[in-house]
């Protein structure tokens, strides 16, 4: 028989991809950012939450953002993700742990999103309850190459870290 194991810290990765629609807003670690179209999905499509999402899950070893909120559930519909996210640090402060901190990129062609960064970060900090020094979000372009370089879709990766309360 395997002993309970409750590690001082869990790491967790995730990424999520959506495609480009015109006729969408573009929204952002919650924030709306002026844009001439914005992503496809059965939420808001809020690329950047999912993947915090998946990476809090992750660390968790509790499966992906998809087994907890199936994207066939009607009550999902344009739903803000922000609530996906709260729902996976819930279910870590039920197995005894806190998050520490947050490093995510977003991997977008344009628009550029260096003018939101702090908002951002603020946004996704107050979701966390984590203070702006622990939640890291940077950028980058695809250089013109794949699908998200030639526009098609938007990336996001996050690696988060949590930590045991005692
Ligand atoms: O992808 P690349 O390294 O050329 O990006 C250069 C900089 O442009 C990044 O460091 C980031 O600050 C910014 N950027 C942005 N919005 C994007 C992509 C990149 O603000 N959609
Ligand atoms: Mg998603």
């Amino acid at each position: 028989m395997i002993a309970p194991h409750s590690p001082l810290f869990r790491i967790g990765q995730g990424w999520d991809n959506h495609r480009i629609e015109h006729g969408r807003p573009l929204i952002l670690g919650g924030i709306q950012i002026p844009s001439e179209f914005g992503l496809a999905g059965h939420s808001d499509a809020d690329v950047l939450f999912h993947s915090v999402t998946d990476a809090v899950l992750g660390a968790l070893a509790l499966g992906d953002i998809g087994m907890h909120f199936p994207d066939s559930a009607p009550e999902w519909k344009g739903a803000a993700s922000v609530q996906f996210f709260q729902h996976a640090l819930q279910l870590a402060r039920e197995q005894g742990y806190f998050l520490s901190n947050i490093d995510a990129t977003i991997i977008l062609e344009k628009p550029k999103l260096k003018d939101f960064r702090q908002q951002i970060r603020e946004n996704l900090a107050q979701a966390a309850g984590l203070p702006l020094t622990s939640v890291s979000v940077k950028f980058k372009t695809a250089e013109k190459v794949g699908p998200v370089g030639e526009g098609l879709s938007c990336e996001a990766q996050a690696v988060v870290l949590l930590a045991r309360n005692t």
